[in-house]
């Protein structure tokens, strides 16, 4: 479904990424685990079209996209839950998901979205009315997902969701996206709650300085020395 080929980045002098190769197939939870600074979020905005690839090749579906834009990359099916989760505090909760479906034709499919994000987070349900800027982190984190699912993604990249977050929290936001992976949503998840990632995940990535040092399945990462040592502490 998305397949990575020797993707560098670089923010002016600053290279970050070097020649990052990943694949993920339809239907799979797979995660991109490394220290801080290592270069997650950039990879997964390299692969959202947040930010200009230098070299290498991004395709979905089959199609290039290494060189299109975010929103052509979003109306493709791919929707990016970033860290900084960017919501417009002075709306209403209702208002944000709209917002995320921009992209999508037809008020019966919005409203089915919505109602859909609505079923997965009941809490947003009960204040839809609300200013995004008056709900708590957890609830806007809810929120920053709902309104990702509205574009109606194939392809659901998330980053860091549990930063910040209460632990009981970070378990309704973590079941959320178990359903959502449950219900076909491919999902290509950035932690550093790497123990409760390799919970859920069924493959992952380890990312450190810009590279892909360690791949495999949650069984063999979990039992990695390296993983062990440094991500799990044990
Ligand atoms: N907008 C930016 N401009 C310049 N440097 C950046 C920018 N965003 C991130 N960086 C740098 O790129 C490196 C990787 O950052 P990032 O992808 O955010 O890492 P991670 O998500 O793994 O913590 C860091 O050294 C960071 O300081
Ligand atoms: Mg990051």
């Amino acid at each position: 479904m998305l397949e990575v080929n020797n993707l560098n980045t670089c923010y002016d002098f600053l290279h970050v990424l070097w020649d990052v190769s990943l694949v993920i197939n339809e239907g799979e939870y797979v995660c991109l685990i490394g220290p801080n600074g290592a270069g997650k979020s950039t990879v997964l905005k390299s692969i959202a079209g947040l930010i200009e690839i230098k070299s290498g090749e991004i395709f979905f579906k089959g199609i290039s996209i290494g060189d299109k834009k975010g929103d052509q990359i979003c109306r493709m099916g791919i929707s990016l839950v970033s860290e900084e989760m960017n919501l417009f505090t002075g709306m209403t909760v209702m208002e944000n998901l709209s917002m995320g479906a921009y992209t999508i034709r037809g008020k019966k499919k919005k409203e089915a979205l919505m109602n859909f994000v609505f079923e997965l987070f009941p809490r947003l349900a009960e204040r839809r009315i609300q200013l995004a800027g008056t709900l708590s982190g957890g609830e806007r984190k809810m929120l920053a997902i709902g309104r990702s699912l509205m574009s109606d993604p194939s392809l659901l990249l998330v980053d860091e969701p549990s930063l910040g977050l209460a632990p009981r929290v970070v378990d309704t936001v973590f079941q959320a996206l178990e359903v959502l992976n449950k219900k076909g949503v491919t999902i290509f998840l950035v932690e550093q709650n790497v123990t409760k990632t390799l919970q859920v995940v069924d493959r992952g990535y380890v990312l450190e300085r810009g590279k892909i040092v360690l791949e495999g399945s949650r069984v063999e990462l979990s039992r990695n020395e390296h993983i062990r040592k440094i991500y799990l502490g044990v």
